[in-house]
C-alpha cells in the first residue's frame, strides 16, 4: 500500500418502500423516544444514481445496512439528476419519515430542500458527498471520503513515478460529474501538490461524469489531439479509467506503459486492470460505509452528540500489489 491516510476527528413515485403507516412523528423529541422504545425508524434514502461501481456497491452496504437493522428504507435512484434527487427529499417530507440519508449529485442548490426539511423536524445524513452551504445546522453530520486528500496522494504518486523524468509530463485529467464534491475536491488537492512541479503539465481537462462509456468517448477525443504525447492519465473515477483504457488499446497505445493510468475509487474492475498492466495506480474511495451510517443515525435518534464530519478510512493501492489483494476486496 503507497500510503493510507486515516479517520479524523422524485417524484414520489420514484420512492420506493413500504408506506410510512406507523405512527411516526416528524418531531425530534418524539423520534428520540420512538427509537428507545425499539421502534424500527421510517428513513428515506436519496442516492445519487447508479454511474460506477463505487455507486453500487454503496447502495448495496447502505441499502442492506438499514434493513438488516430492522429499519425501514424508502429508496430514491436520483439517476445523477438534482432535480429528482430534490423531489424525493420533498416527497420524503411529506411521507414524514423520521431521518433522511442525502448523498447530493452537486454540491450547490440544496439549500431550500433542506431548510424544508429542517422546517418539518426531520434531520438529514449526508452520506458520500457534501454540499456546498456555509450553515451546518442542515445536517446532522457528513459521513465520506476526503476527496481534496484522494486528490493529493494522486499527485503524490505522480511526483514519484515521474521523479526521473526529464521533459515535461502531459497530464490529462478525466473530471467527475460537473459541481459534484468528488470532481471539485480531487482536482483542487491534485493541482495543490503539483503546483510546484512545473514539469507536470495538465494539457487536457474534461468530465467523464463518472461513467465508463463518457470516459471512453472524452479520451478518444483528448488522443484525437494529443495523441501520443500524453504521458499520464489522470482519472477521477476507475470507471471512466477502464473506458479511456478501451480507446487507449483501440488507438493502438499501450495502457499502463505509452500512458500511466491513476484511477479513484480501488474498485475490482481496476485491481483486474493493474493485474493486466493496463493500470497503474488506484486511490480508494471506500463505499462500505453503510453500517457505519446506521449507527450513526441510531446514536442521533439515542440522543447523543455526533461530530459533524467524520471520515472513512481508505488507501492506496498500486499494480505491484494488485494481484495479492484483489482477492480480498470487498466492492
Ligand atoms: O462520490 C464518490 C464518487 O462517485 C466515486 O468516486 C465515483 O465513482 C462515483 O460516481
Amino acid at each position: 500500500m503507497f500510503l493510507i491516510f486515516l479517520m479524523v476527528a422524485c417524484d414520489s413515485s420514484d420512492v420506493t418502500g413500504e408506506d410510512n403507516n406507523n405512527s411516526s412523528s416528524n418531531n425530534g423529541s418524539e423520534n428520540n423516544e420512538a427509537e428507545i422504545d425499539g421502534e424500527k425508524l421510517v428513513i428515506g434514502f436519496s442516492q445519487v444514481g447508479a454511474e460506477s461501481e463505487f455507486r453500487t456497491a454503496n447502495t448495496e452496504s447502505i441499502k442492506s445496512a438499514i434493513e438488516d437493522a430492522g429499519h425501514e428504507l424508502k429508496f430514491s435512484d436520483a439517476q445523477q439528476k438534482q432535480e429528482n434527487q430534490i423531489k424525493a427529499i420533498r416527497s420524503f417530507i411529506a411521507q414524514q419519515v423520521d431521518a433522511i440519508v442525502l448523498a447530493p449529485v452537486v454540491e450547490t442548490g440544496f439549500e431550500t430542500v433542506l431548510q424544508e426539511a429542517k422546517d418539518a423536524e426531520i434531520p438529514v445524513f449526508l452520506a458520500d458527498r457534501a454540499v456546498d452551504i456555509d450553515d451546518d445546522s442542515y445536517w446532522v453530520t457528513f459521513l465520506g471520503s476526503d476527496f481534496v486528500e484522494q486528490g493529493k496522494n494522486a499527485a503524490r504518486w505522480t511526483i514519484d513515478e515521474f521523479e526521473d523524468h526529464e521533459t515535461d509530463v502531459n497530464i490529462v485529467e478525466l473530471q467527475g460529474t460537473v459541481g459534484s464534491a468528488p470532481a471539485i475536491d480531487r482536482k483542487e488537492g491534485f493541482e495543490e501538490v503539483i503546483e510546484d512541479h512545473d514539469h507536470l503539465k495538465i494539457i487536457k481537462s474534461q468530465s467523464g461524469d463518472f461513467t465508463r462509456s463518457e470516459g471512453k468517448e472524452v479520451m478518444e477525443a483528448f488522443l484525437k489531439s494529443e495523441g501520443e504525447n500524453i504521458d499520464l492519465l489522470f482519472s477521477h473515477n476507475d470507471d471512466m479509467a477502464i473506458g479511456a483504457i478501451q480507446a487507449i488499446e483501440e488507438y493502438g497505445l499501450t495502457p499502463g506503459e505509452d500512458i500511466k493510468i491513476i484511477g479513484m475509487d480501488a474498485v475490482k474492475g481496476a485491481f483486474e486492470a493493474m493485474i493486466d498492466g493496463k493500470m497503474n495506480v488506484t486511490v480508494e474511495t471506500n463505499p462500505i460505509f453503510g453500517p457505519q451510517l446506521v449507527e450513526l443515525i441510531e446514536d442521533h435518534f439515542a440522543g447523543e452528540e455526533l461530530e459533524k464530519r467524520i471520515v472513512v478510512e481508505e488507501g492506496v493501492f498500486t499494480e505491484d500489489e494488485a494481484e495479492e489483494l484483489l482477492p480480498s476486496r470487498e466492492y
